[in-house]
């Protein structure tokens, strides 16, 4: 039996935990905590799913602790969470723009720390996770982490240095196609289909062309080509929508979603841990942050030489 201990319940902690329990996977049980008390209770909708008595309690019974807080609220959280922590107990944050070191300093000495950025799919078990662990950390608790995330879509194992590229593209990436559709929806209404009508078209084709991009062996450029040549009205589309330079906004838009990105991980490392003292435990946080900070940063990163469990075939 593994308990995952979820911390924060809103848009992305609810979408995991509806991800791990539409897997039905009986040997997998769900501890919820947030700080809004009715944003855990809403999902106590099965028996794998429980509330504890306290956070403290979750930390105690559960392992790995998944942390799914906003990043401004990781001081104060792991303040409180880091002098409780394990030695070898795994500690998954999907807190964007909030580094392996960053976290090191946060929570000390002694757990496991690991980084994932999942998106919202992954409550269909449709997801994109990527997942990152410290330098030299040893390859089967990454395996053990990855393993753990598999019901949530395909999980990719990727240096931490591209963290912020792959949140561009994975978490900002559904709002740029949002988008596309919308647009498209909005041409076909110009010409006078009623909404509806374009509506239920253009979704349907947009979500069944997403499934066959696993499918071509080629870039997704292929597809266009394949598209293109059937007939002068696809290059007609094509041509237009690159005359008003639709490829560089789509590039530009994710440059500069990587830019913003790397400014708020640059803001995050000022982060500082705002212990509250439990009873019984001293925080160990304050004295060895400086010391570890410095270890975490001097060997940042790679594991993006490491094989990923799942291929694109595991996709929808
Ligand atoms: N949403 C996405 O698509 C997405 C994608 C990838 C990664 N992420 C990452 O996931 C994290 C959560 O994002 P979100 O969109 O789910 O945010 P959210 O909807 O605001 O959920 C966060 C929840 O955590 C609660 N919380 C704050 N401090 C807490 C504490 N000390 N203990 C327990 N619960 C606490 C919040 O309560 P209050 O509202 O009262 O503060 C809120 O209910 C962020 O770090 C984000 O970068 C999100």
């Amino acid at each position: 039996m593994t308990t995952i201990g979820i911390i924060g319940t809103g848009n992305m902690g609810s979408a995991l935990v509806k991800g791990w329990l539409s897997a039905g996977d009986d040997s997998l049980r769900l501890l919820i905590w947030d700080k809004v008390e009715q944003a855990a209770r809403r999902l106590l909708t099965c028996e794998s799913v429980h509330m504890p008595p306290s956070l403290e309690s979750l930390v105690r019974e559960a392992d790995p602790l998944v942390v799914v807080v906003k990043p401004q609220d990781a001081g104060a959280l792991l303040g409180t969470v880091g002098p409780l922590l394990r030695p070898g107990q795994k500690v998954i944050s999907s807190m964007a723009g909030v580094g392996l070191a960053d976290l090191r300093a946060l929570v000390g000495r002694g757990p496991l720390l690991f980084r994932i950025m999942p998106n919202l799919a992954v409550a269909l078990g449709a997801g994109v996770v990527a997942v990152a662990d410290e330098a030299g950390g040893p390859a089967p608790d990454l395996q053990q982490v990855i393993d753990l995330l598999s019901p949530l879509g395909l999980v990719v194992p990727v240096p931490e240095s591209v963290f912020e590229v792959v949140t561009a593209v994975t978490g900002a990436g559904p709002a740029l196609l949002a988008v596309a559709v919308e647009a498209m929806e909005d041409g076909a209404v110009a010409a006078g289909v009623p909404r509806p009508l374009a509506r239920r078209l253009v979704r349907r084709m947009a979500l069944q062309t997403a499934r066959l991009l696993p499918r071509l062996d080629d870039s997704p450029d292929c597809l266009r080509s394949l598209v293109g040549d059937m007939a002068p009205l696809c290059h007609t589309v094509l041509e237009q929508a690159e005359a008003r330079g639709i490829t560089a906004a789509y590039e530009a838009a994710v440059v500069a979603a990587v830019q913003r990105g790397r400014e708020l991980a640059a803001q995050a490392q000022t982060l500082a841990a705002v212990p509250c003292r439990v009873e019984g435990v001293v925080p160990a946080v304050e004295a060895e942050a400086p010391a570890l900070q410095g270890e975490a940063s001097a060997g940042a990163s790679p594991v993006g030489d490491r094989e990923a469990p799942r291929g694109d075939d595991q996709e929808g």
